[in-house]
Formats: C-alpha cells, sequence, structure tokens
C-alpha cells in the first residue's frame, strides 16, 4: 500500500511546492461499458497528473448490477463511510438489463448521491469544435452553458407510497419535497457559479404558473438570493419554455438553475444539442465533501466489451474531477486535448468514431501531455 497523504480541505491555499499533493480517488467502473470509459478516463488523468506534478491513488469499488445479481448487495452505509474518506469519486455507470428498474437507481446512483449530499448536480452543455449538432446553424459559440440541478430533493426523496394498492380504487403519491435549506443552499451555488463567468446571466427553470408551492418557494428564494449578487443577470423560463429555447436559441442561456426532476430532463436535452450522450459528462457535488463524477450516459449493454464505446464524456467527467480537486490547470489541459480530438472524430456515436475506445483515450491523453510542452 503506498503512503496516502490526504489533501488538504478543499480551497485550501496551494500546497508549497516541495509538498507532494496526492488524491485519493474512489473507483466506480460500474456495469456494461462503464469500466471501459472509466479505464480511459483514468489513462488521462494520469497523464494529467504527471505533467502537472501530483499523483493519483486508485481505489476500485465494486458497485454493479453485475455483484447485485451475484450477491443481492448494493451500497451500504458501510461503503458510505470508506467513500466520505475519498478525495474525490469517479463513477461510470451502474445499470443492467436483468436488474428490475428501481433496485440498482435507489440502491446504489441515488444512495451514493444522497448520503453522500451531493446536493448539486452540476451538467455543462457545450458544443466542442467539429461535433455534429442536431440544431442546424448552431455552432460552438452558441451553445456554452451549465445546468445546475438540485440534486437531493424534489421527487427524487421517495417520498410517497400507494393506497389501496392492486384495486381499482388505488391511490399512488409521489411529493415533490423542496425545504427552504435545500432550494437555497442549490440557488446559492447557481449564483456564485454565475458569478465566475463571463457573461452572469443565470435563468431560473420552473413552473411556477402550476406548481404554486414548490415553485414559489424556489422563485422566492432565487429573487432575494439576487439582491446579494447585483452583478448576476437573472431570467426565468418555464421548463417547457426551456425545452423550446434550447432547440431554437440555445444561445440565451449561461447558466441555468432548476430542480431535481426537471434538471434530470432538461440534461438529456442538453446532451443531445452537445453532440449526444458520447461527450455529456455531469458532477454530483457537495461543495463540503467527498463529490462523483460521471459520463451520464448509462451502462450502454449492447457495446459492452467491443472498444467502440466513445470513453470522451468519461475523460470530460474526469476533467471536472480535477477541477474540483483544485487541480484547475491539468483540467485546462484536459478540456483543451478533448478539443483537440473532436475534430477528428468522424461522429460521436459508439462504434462510428474512426476510433477505437482505447485509441481515443490514448491520443487524448498524449495531447495531455504534449500541451505541457508549449
Ligand atoms: C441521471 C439518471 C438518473 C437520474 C437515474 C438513473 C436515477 O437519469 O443521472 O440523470 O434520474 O438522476
Ligand atoms: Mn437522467
Amino acid at each position: 500500500m503506498p503512503t496516502i497523504q490526504r489533501k488538504e480541505p478543499m480551497n485550501a491555499p496551494a500546497p508549497s511546492k516541495k509538498q507532494q499533493r496526492i488524491y485519493r480517488v474512489a473507483v466506480i467502473g460500474g456495469d456494461g461499458t462503464g469500466p471501459e470509459v472509466i479505464r480511459e478516463g483514468q489513462k488521462v488523468l494520469e497523464a494529467a497528473a504527471k505533467v502537472e506534478g501530483f499523483s493519483l491513488a486508485w481505489e476500485p469499488h465494486d458497485f454493479s448490477g453485475a455483484r447485485y445479481l451475484r450477491t443481492k448487495e448494493l451500497v451500504s452505509d458501510k461503503d458510505i463511510e470508506t467513500l466520505r474518506k475519498a478525495d474525490a469519486i469517479y463513477l461510470g455507470a451502474v445499470g443492467h438489463p436483468d436488474v428490475q428498474p428501481g433496485i440498482l437507481e435507489h440502491g446504489v446512483l441515488l444512495k451514493l448521491r444522497f448520503a453522500l449530499d451531493q446536493y448539486i448536480n452540476l451538467r455543462p452543455v457545450k458544443l466542442y469544435p467539429g461535433v455534429w449538432t442536431p440544431l442546424r446553424d448552431k455552432t460552438p459559440e452558441h451553445i456554452d452553458f451549465v445546468v445546475v440541478r438540485e440534486n437531493t430533493e424534489g421527487l427524487y426523496t421517495g417520498s410517497g407510497g400507494f393506497l389501496r394498492k392492486g384495486t381499482p380504487d388505488e391511490v399512488a403519491l409521489q411529493s415533490s419535497i423542496n425545504t427552504r435549506k435545500g432550494v437555497e443552499r442549490c440557488v446559492r451555488y447557481a449564483f456564485d457559479l454565475t458569478r465566475t463567468r463571463t457573461r452572469k446571466k443565470l435563468t431560473f427553470c420552473g413552473k411556477t404558473n402550476v406548481l404554486t408551492y414548490a415553485h414559489d418557494l424556489w422563485q422566492r428564494v432565487f429573487q432575494e438570493v439576487a439582491k446579494e449578487y447585483p452583478e448576476v443577470q437573472t431570467d426565468y423560463a418555464h421548463v417547457d419554455a426551456t425545452c423550446m429555447w434550447m432547440v431554437k436559441n440555445p444561445e440565451w442561456f449561461d447558466v441555468i438553475v432548476t430542480d431535481n426532476m426537471f434538471g434530470d430532463i432538461i440534461t438529456d436535452l442538453g446532451a443531445m444539442i452537445q453532440g449526444g450522450m458520447g461527450i455529456a459528462a455531469g458532477g454530483n457535488i457537495n461543495p463540503q465533501g467527498v463529490s462523483m463524477f460521471e459520463p451520464i450516459g448509462g451502462s450502454a449493454p449492447k457495446y459492452t466489451g467491443k472498444n467502440v464505446i466513445n470513453p470522451l464524456a468519461a475523460i470530460c467527467a474526469g476533467g471536472m474531477l480535477l477541477e474540483r480537486l483544485g487541480e484547475k490547470q491539468a483540467a485546462a489541459r484536459v478540456e483543451q486535448s478533448v478539443m483537440r480530438l473532436t475534430p477528428q472524430l468522424k461522429s460521436l456515436a459508439a462504434g462510428k468514431m474512426g476510433y477505437s475506445t482505447t485509441e481515443v483515450g490514448d491520443l487524448v491523453a498524449r495531447y495531455v501531455a504534449e500541451a505541457s510542452a508549449q
């Protein structure tokens, strides 16, 4: 076992040159193509670590549908305590065709997000050079925004139940939970992020005309917090209109803040306009704790083991992970290298890239190393 030196708390001053930066990264390859894409991501992150002078101590964990089928085990409270000690978590995908829907979602992904209080789901929607978008006449200058999705409340808490289940009089309830604290911390995060961006425009995406309790709270919090950020331009769009504008005028958006369910839906639309699941990455962030980074595309079982899946989403998630660790230069190298590669790919779709999974990883890792010479 290597001697592990814990990184100082997040956002602590940069360590002196002599001090070694070693980060413990828990790795959950998961199911399907998850392990393949994470392997390429690790390759790229290792290359970035080498040129930037830090090291990554990988700690593999097997949380997956495959393991669940063998052992009936999901993520236990003890597992959570282990993961809490990591500096970051790198997740491939969890999802297995033989496991009934809901079990892995609640037992692994949502368990991790909730137990580790990763209350922000950060999803950049950025069209990279040379990438095909289904939106005609839109180029990288039109598609460059970030969705801040609330990640621990709303319709996702599992609050609800059945009455008279299985009878003709059955009632199903599923409540959207919106707490003042939960909404406020999410909205504040969005304002803090918006303030660091060039355009400084924050749009609250809701449905205030129908969700007259839940989104009334959101709107009041949004307007109150806005007063503390006079430099941020604020805007509002209903969720249905947001979908319309994301297609027609994506350039209107800089940062969007929204609840858990709407954020889930609009970020799939976002993934499509940025070129598809091959490139869409996200971070489950606990600004005070351990955060988890993942390609948002799922386990794609039919491509498993064929060396055809696009690892760029996982690589981009790895770039976000480095950013979160405070390794901003390394993160920038990763993004620049991805942007150097995208114009050379025939497509971002699995099997149609013109390169294999491992070739894409090798190329990005090489570009990361070359960027250091500049
Ligand atoms: C996502 C996924 C998850 C979600 C599912 C798998 C529970 O769709 O990360 O967007 O709804 O959050
Ligand atoms: Mn989703």
